[in-house]
């Protein structure tokens, strides 16, 4: 396994992230919204780098299926929602990938009455994207291979890595 982004350069560039955050929140009251279950420690490093009035709810988003590293059909699990309406939610996730979750889960949040919906990742995968969606915060552009650590998984190991690494040879990649 090859280390891809060390643990410090995280933990840097999470607190920059949680600063731009704050600032743009100007104080207002913030609705988090995790992605489980890669969203786990991207989240828990943010949150407590924010200095702003907040809530913490989790939502099951999974298209990845066993041991395999191709997505599958997508399953949203959004019932552990309170009321939305008039919230300024932001969306966090591990990953950007091919872009089909967060787009749909933004259009369910948006759909579900929020006043609006920013989205935060860890991470981005160059050239992987198959619908058009921006994030606002993302914390590092990375080659299209297949990682583990700091929440993301392989068949649900490696969450628990303090580091970003890639895995050499995942089943269903070649
Ligand atoms: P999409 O394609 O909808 O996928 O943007 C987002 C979800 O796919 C998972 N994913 C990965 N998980 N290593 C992982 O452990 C990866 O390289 C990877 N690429 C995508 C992840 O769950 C993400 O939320």
């Amino acid at each position: 396994m090859q280390i891809l982004i060390p643990a410090d350069q995280i933990a840097h560039r999470v607190r920059e992230l949680a600063d731009q955050i704050a600032r743009e929140q100007q104080g207002r009251p913030i609705f988090i919204i995790g992605v489980l279950t890669g969203c786990l420690i991207f989240l828990a490093d943010l949150v407590r780098q924010l200095d702003l009035p907040l809530q913490i709810h989790l939502v099951q988003a999974s298209s990845y299926r066993g041991a395999v590293t191709v997505p599958g059909q997508l399953q949203l699990r959004l019932d552990t929602l309170p009321d939305l309406t008039g919230r300024e939610v932001l969306l966090v996730d591990d990953i950007l990938d091919t872009g089909q979750t967060l787009s749909k889960v933004v259009d369910e949040l948006r759909r579900r009455g929020a006043a609006s919906v920013r989205v935060a990742v860890l991470l981005r995968k160059e050239g992987r994207q198959q619908v058009v969606f921006e994030p606002d915060y993302i914390g590092f552009c990375i080659p299209d291979a297949f990682v583990v650590g700091y929440g993301l998984d392989y068949n649900d190991e490696y969450r628990h890595l303090p580091y970003i690494a890639v895995l050499s040879h995942p089943s269903g990649r070649g």
